[in-house]
């Protein structure tokens, strides 16, 4: 039987009814639906607005409700419209009349409205609690990798000298600006849409500072048509992790390049690669392609979010019903991601070995060539121009600039001397770069220190 079944003379279509029901992806929302339903009886004991005896004992069934759900003694019916019918419904089988008032100056507009911000809170708080891992992983490598020098890239040429410490540590940036989005979407969903009714409140004299506190919002909806029809925080949550999956798909991709023999910068643990089938050989990053990969539906989960909203007049429409499936998957996802990436990185070798050999050779170090010369008194376009000369003459030699003797240096501008060999030092180079947020390795090792004491505010 519907709620709605008085205005209604025939049953619903079953395969409309399959249609038009949620049950099958909110159900996730149980503990909260029943929160939000005591917290909301509560309030209506508190105000007179039904017997104090009947708000009990509507806490007590609610609270009999969660317990034999938790313990797999209440099933959830997959054939109800939705949790929130679900529960009612199942409130009022073991209450008889007094279960049907709970659902007084109250709809289930502003009831799933509260139930997903209360549901979403929690999540949010836990993908920020794997971030954070995550961030302090990569600090604890940077600083271990303080000194391993490796070629920084554009265009994916070898392009100057940084450390491997200071190329975890853009990671660490990305991933702390990603806390901030979460939080920033946290402050906007943690205000509380109950009390807004199916849109325009209602004539009882609710107090919603009573069922606010109760459910721990720090805020209450300021306009009904928007409590019920607000879900940008839905959307700016699945921006915040859409973010959050490019980040860890650029990062995938650098993985999955370094750990190929053309690199071998990293060799993954066997706990975090696969073999293949065939080619007895392989070691495959397959945790970090599958991240790489998933980055897709995340983004899918915002545009569902964002094409869903954009069309909806105020205040409900049943579109809305459309924003769960979106965004728990979007959540599951990147929660499931984080699992496997943050032990995949913490345990990675680093071939530090490799870095170093391959920032040696591609000439990373002719801009510090040209500097020198700079240093010496020479305009920086005839320093480039001396140098760009020296490297043509490298790659005709089969050498490196460290390598090519002091009397061709001075065969192209005669103010080189042995000093040059020490300006072109791959580790001078990188440890000369002291301004801020360049890669010297004391630099990585104090922006490891800030950031790791940032979060243990967070
Ligand atoms: N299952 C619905 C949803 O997720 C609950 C709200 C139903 N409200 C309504 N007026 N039909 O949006």
């Amino acid at each position: 039987m519907k709620l709605w079944a008085g205005r209604f003379s025939k049953e619903i279509d079953k395969k409309t009814n399959d249609f038009n029901s949620s049950i099958s992806f909110d159900s996730r929302m149980y503990r909260e639906d029943i929160e939000g339903s005591i917290a909301h009886a509560t309030m209506l004991g508190e105000c007179g607005i039904i017997e104090k005896s009947e708000s009990e004992a509507i806490i007590k069934g609610l609270e009999g409700i969660l317990a034999d759900i938790d313990s797999g003694k209440l099933l959830i019916d997959p054939n109800a419209e939705d949790i929130h019918t679900f529960i009612e419904g199942e409130l009022t089988e073991r209450l008889g009349q007094t279960g049907k008032r709970l659902h007084t100056a109250r709809s289930r507009n502003d009831q799933v409205a509260v139930d997903i911000r209360l549901y979403l809170k929690k999540e949010v708080k836990n993908v920020k609690s794997m971030t954070k891992e995550l961030v302090e992983v990569i600090c604890k490598k940077a600083e271990q990798y303080a000194d391993a020098v490796m070629p920084g890239y554009t265009h994916l040429q070898r392009a100057q000298p940084i450390t491997f410490g200071h190329h975890l540590m853009a990671y660490a940036e990305m991933l702390m600006r990603d806390i901030d989005r979460l939080e920033c979407a946290y402050r906007h969903m943690d205000e509380m849409p109950l009390g807004s009714g199916a849109l325009a409140t209602t004539t009882y004299p609710i107090d919603r500072t009573i069922t606010a506190s109760l459910l721990g919002f720090s805020g209450i909806c300021r306009n009904s048509l928007d409590g019920v029809s607000d879900r940008d925080f839905c959307m700016e949550l699945a921006s915040a992790l859409s973010i959050i999956m490019v980040h860890l798909s650029r990062f995938s991709e650098e993985i999955i390049m370094w750990c190929s023999w053309e690199f071998k910068f990293v060799e993954l643990d066997d706990a975090f690669s696969t073999g293949s089938s065939i080619m007895p050989q392989k070691k495959n990053p397959d945790i970090a392609e599958l991240v790489r990969g998933k980055s897709g539906r995340v983004f899918g989960d915002l545009m569902t979010l964002l094409t869903v909203m954009k069309g909806i007049a105020l205040a409900y429409n049943k579109d809305m019903q459309e924003d769960k499936e979106a965004i728990f998957d979007a959540v599951d996802t990147v929660k499931m991601c984080l699992t496997a990436f943050t032990p995949m990185i913490d345990t990675m070798k680093v071939i530090t070995a490799n870095m170093r050999k391959a920032a040696a050779k591609g000439f990373i170090n002719a801009t510090d060539c040209a500097d020198y010369l700079v240093k010496k008194g020479l305009p920086f376009r005839d320093a480039y121009k001396a140098t760009g000369t020296l490297v043509a003459i490298c790659i005709e030699k089969n050498t490196t600039l460290e390598e090519l003797p002091i009397e061709e240096y001075k065969k192209i501008c005669d103010i080189f001397d042995e000093g040059v060999y020490d300006a072109i030092s791959l580790e001078n180079c990188v440890n000369g770069r002291k301004v801020l947020g360049g890669p010297a390795s004391e630099n990585v090792r104090a922006q490891a220190a800030r950031v790791k004491m940032a979060l243990e505010d967070i």
